[in-house]
This record gives C-alpha cells, structure tokens and sequence, in this order.
C-alpha cells in the first residue's frame, strides 16, 4: 500500500482538511502522499497538498482525468466534497480503477433528499428523529395564505429555498420591522412579511421555499466521520454567539448522530440542529460533504480529516478510529477570526 489520498474539488475547507490530514500523519510517523486538486487557480489550497493538479472545467473530461490520474500516480483513495451526484453516478466506473471513492452518500438517492430541506425533514421524522416542522411553499399565494393562516400557531414564522447553501434567503418575518432595516441590518435577516409579498411579486420566478417555525437556538454543527452508516468519530459545535463551544455528548450530538445512521452517510459530513421552544434539538439538515468549520474541530484533540484518511488507507482499523476519537476529546471554545496568509504564485508541487 502506498498512502495516496486525493482530495478533489470541495467547497471552502479543503485546505484546512489537507492540514489536518498531513499534521495527523506526523503525530502518528506514518508518511502518507496528499493529491489535491481543483478547477481553479488555488493556490492557498493546491500548494500544501505534497502534489497538484489542475482540474479539467468541462464535465465530459472528468472520468478520462480521474482514470488517468489514478493510474498515472497509484492512488489508493479520492475524496470529493463537489459535484457529488456526478461521482455517485459513476462511482463504478471509477472504483474499477481500483481507487476507493468517498462522496459523503452511499448511493446517489441520498444525496437527493439531504438537497431537499423538506423531503429531509420528513424523512427524518419517518424515522422518528425530530426534524424542523417544514411546509413546502410552491406559490406567493400559498405563502400569503399560510402567512395569514399560520400553520405554526404562536410562533414566529421564517423561510428559506428548499434547496439552497451558504445560508442564502432565510428571513425571519416581524410585523414590527420597517422596510429599511433589511437595507440598514441585513445581517439581522428580519424583513417585513408585506415587503417580502411585494419583492416577490416582482420576481418572475417562484423559486420553491420552507416555511418554518423560528427556532431560537443554540444552533449546533456537528461534524461527522461515518463509514457506510456507521459513526465512528464526531465533534459538536455549540454556537453562542462568536464562540464555539466544541462538545462529544448531549442530546443535539445523539440527535445528529443517528441522523447521520439513518442517512448511512459516508465520508465527512456535517449534520446541523438548532433548539426549539421547548429547549430540544430539531434537524435542521444534512450536508453530506465536510462543513467549512470541520478544521475547528482539531481543537478538540480529534483530528477529523486525519482519522478518515488513516481509515480510508487502511492504516486504522474502525475500531482504532472510535478509540482514538474517544480518548483524545477534550472540550474547547474556539472563535473565528479573519487572517492573511502568504499566496503562492506559482506552484512547485504541480503535476499537469
Ligand atoms: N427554523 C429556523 N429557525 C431559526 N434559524 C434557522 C431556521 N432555519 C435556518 N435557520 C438559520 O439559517 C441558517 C441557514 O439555514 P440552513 O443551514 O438550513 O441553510 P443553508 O443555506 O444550507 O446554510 P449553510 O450551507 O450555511 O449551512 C442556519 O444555520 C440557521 O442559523
Ligand atoms: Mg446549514
């Protein structure tokens, strides 16, 4: 066996899981080779993989790269955090090769439902987890009906697109806000339901949204390491505010954890929660790839990225993995702050 793990193309923390990867093979004196690569120029990431790659932009051109690649370089594992239902879709083509693949699903039919907020949370209360009570708004007419019918009696009411990531279009409506505070407090993400009527009415589109109680939280993020299924590390953050309080116990972490079972996730993945009314956890979705926070969760003791790709290498057993995960927790509070970092031109680990 040669240690090769190839991360392609992810969202924002592939270079903190790269990180994470190579400073756990040096707690452990085991060398392990790290490929990265992506369709753009970056650097930040590509330059602390030990090789790079450029990845091709057009989609017809992605099998042929990955076939040769693989066979080019004797990778032993990919792990991609982007275009995960084209990976799923040809997850045999590519296994033949002989590579191991991680998408963060088992199958493509997972994938999309956890990119369906209310297929998501009904599946989950099929399975007994509770989930954010979500109704699917197809119309302005329905969502005016159910704005004056309110199918959460008593409780603030809130939307966000069925689909959507980054936290785009969720708005909590307040009777009392004046049209201006969405100009002059976006951030607080408080609109006037009239004013949200009225913008909508202007867009030719509907885009399909959930309407949802609001929540008032804490909100909790929890990254997961799973195999087929079967969890086998996890790291809680307890978001307060600009503090994350990092935890590996509780009813929002069980919560996530047997949603991450039922989903038979695979990979890193991130499963979020937040506290309704009542001070209880509800699931408010799945991200079946790694969080942009996952390179948090390293303040914990638990290396996320490392204990997978010493998984995914056959360097720890499953067992291992859930031992180490175990011991080395320590509990932290960790808060983000906004850093430069020196950017490499031009690459010197580049191989095409
Ligand atoms: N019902 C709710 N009550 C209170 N807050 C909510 C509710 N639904 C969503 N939010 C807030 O909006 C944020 C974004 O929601 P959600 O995670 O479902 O969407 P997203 O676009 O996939 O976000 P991201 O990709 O950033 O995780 C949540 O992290 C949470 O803070
Ligand atoms: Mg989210």
């Amino acid at each position: 066996m040669s240690n090769k793990i190839w991360l392609m193309e992810g969202l924002s923390s592939q270079r903190d899981i790269i990180q994470g990867m190579k400073s756990f093979a040096g707690k452990m004196r085991t060398d392990i080779t790290v490929y990265a690569s992506h369709r753009n120029e970056r650097n930040e990431i590509l330059s602390v993989a030990d090789f790079s790659l450029a990845e091709p932009k057009d989609a017809e051109m992605r099998l042929p790269f990955i076939l040769s690649t693989v066979a080019e370089w004797d990778i032993n594992a990919i792990h991609t955090g982007r275009n995960c239902l084209w990976f799923e879709n040809h997850r045999k083509e590519i296994e033949e090769s002989g590579v191991s693949l991680t998408t963060g699903a088992s199958g493509p039919q997972w994938l999309e439902m956890a990119d369906d907020k209310v297929t998501f949370a009904q599946v989950m209360e099929e399975n007994h987890l509770p989930a954010v009570p979500s109704l699917r708004i197809n119309s302005i007419e329905e969502l005016q009906h159910s704005l004056s019918h309110s199918p959460f009696e008593g409780q603030q009411l809130c939307v966000k697109p069925v689909t959507g990531i980054y936290g785009m279009g969720f708005w909590r409506f307040d009777d009392n806000a004046s049209s201006m505070d969405v100009f002059n407090y976006p951030e607080k993400r408080i609109v006037h339901p009239g004013q949200y009527i009225e913008a909508l009415a202007g867009t030719p589109a509907f885009t399909p949204l959930v309407l949802m109680p609001y929540l008032p939280g804490p909100e909790y993020s929890v990254d997961i390491l799973a195999d087929k299924g079967e969890v086998l590390a996890a790291v809680a953050r307890r978001k307060e505010g600009a503090l994350q309080h990092l935890e590996n116990s509780g009813e929002a972490f069980e919560l996530a954890c047997a949603c991450a079972r039922a989903m038979k996730v695979d990979g890193l993945v991130n499963v979020q929660t937040r506290n309704n009314n009542s001070g209880r956890p509800v699931l408010l979705e799945t991200n079946m790839r790694p969080s942009g926070g996952i390179g948090y969760t390293q303040h914990s003791g638990v290396n996320l990225p490392g204990l997978f790709a010493f998984h995914k290498l056959g360097l720890m057993s499953k067992t291992e993995v859930i031992e180490m995960a175990k011991n080395d927790f320590v509990p932290a509070t960790v808060r983000s702050v906004t850093d430069v970092i020196g950017y490499s031109t031009h690459l010197t680990n580049r191989l095409n």
